[in-house]
């Protein structure tokens, strides 16, 4: 632990299991198009880059927007372009707390578009997210309103400091948001005991309020993904440049 500790150490994260997992539901959900509660999804931009395997140039060191999802619908409308123009004045916030951390070219808008055409049209059936400009305006202000870089700062969960019981990191969250976040994470490296975090979900109610994540009946799966026989969450070492 000691020679780590005077090392320059990042959280990393997941979402292949993620993405699989969504894969299913569109298939389960073809044509099915109903849904209970939108998940505010954040991801580490370091942990999304190695688990690509991604040399992404200089991702940001705050945790940033996945995208806002509704949790068991996507692709509702495919006549539903994603139009840039839309949202125009979010761009500077959107290049900022939304960026696609693997395509970082400043023009690039394919992140948004694919966020957009698969879960945005799935959100829009409320009336507060039936346009572009509103789905991502709501998501910005959920991400701004939930703050959780200055909130895990606070609580001293910092990427550079030491490991982290997964526990201990829901724990602190529900103390400060009264809810229960959903913590995802990449599946350890060979015999490694460790686990990287890689996202960080918050769940709303069709009403916009914040609820619980976490169900009681899917609960021991994600649990077992996230900390069966892994306790704890690593660091990813900086790369130098
Ligand atoms: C799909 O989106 C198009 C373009 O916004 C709209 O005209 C159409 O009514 C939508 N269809 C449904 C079923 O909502
Ligand atoms: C990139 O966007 C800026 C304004 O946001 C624009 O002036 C520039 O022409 C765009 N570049 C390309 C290659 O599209
Ligand atoms: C939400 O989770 C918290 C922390 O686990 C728990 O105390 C609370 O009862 C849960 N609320 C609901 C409505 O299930």
């Amino acid at each position: 632990m000691k020679p780590e500790t005077s090392r320059m150490f990042i959280l990393s994260s997941l979402c292949l299991a993620f993405y699989c997992l969504c894969t299913a539901d569109k298939f389960y959900n073809s044509g099915n198009h109903e849904w209970k509660k939108l998940i505010m999804v954040h991801h580490w931009p370091t942990t999304v880059c190695k688990e690509i395997e991604n040399d992404c140039r200089d991702p940001p060191n705050y945790w940033t927007i996945h995208g806002l999802w509704p949790d068991k619908a996507s692709e509702c409308n495919r006549s539903w372009h994603f139009d840039l123009d839309e949202i125009k004045d979010l761009l500077p916030d959107m290049k900022h707390f939304w960026p696609d951390v693997i395509h970082p070219s400043p023009n690039r808008s394919q992140f948004w578009k694919h966020e957009w055409e698969k879960h945005g049209t799935c959100a829009a059936q409320l009336d507060s997210l039936n346009s572009q400009k509103k789905y991502f305006s709501k998501c910005l202000e959920f991400y701004k309103d939930i703050d959780l870089n200055s909130i895990l700062l606070k609580l001293g969960i910092e990427p550079e400091i030491s490991y982290y019981q997964i526990e201990d990191i829901k724990n602190a969250l529900v103390s400060v948001y009264g809810v229960e976040p959903k913590l995802q994470c990449l599946p350890p490296e060979e015999e490694e005991e460790i686990q990287i975090l890689g996202q960080i979900e918050f769940c709303f109610t069709k009403d916009l309020q914040l609820i619980n994540c976490t169900d009681p009946k899917i609960k021991r799966y994600l649990e077992k993904k996230c900390s069966n026989r892994l306790e704890f969450m690593k660091k990813h070492e900086v790369l130098p440049g």
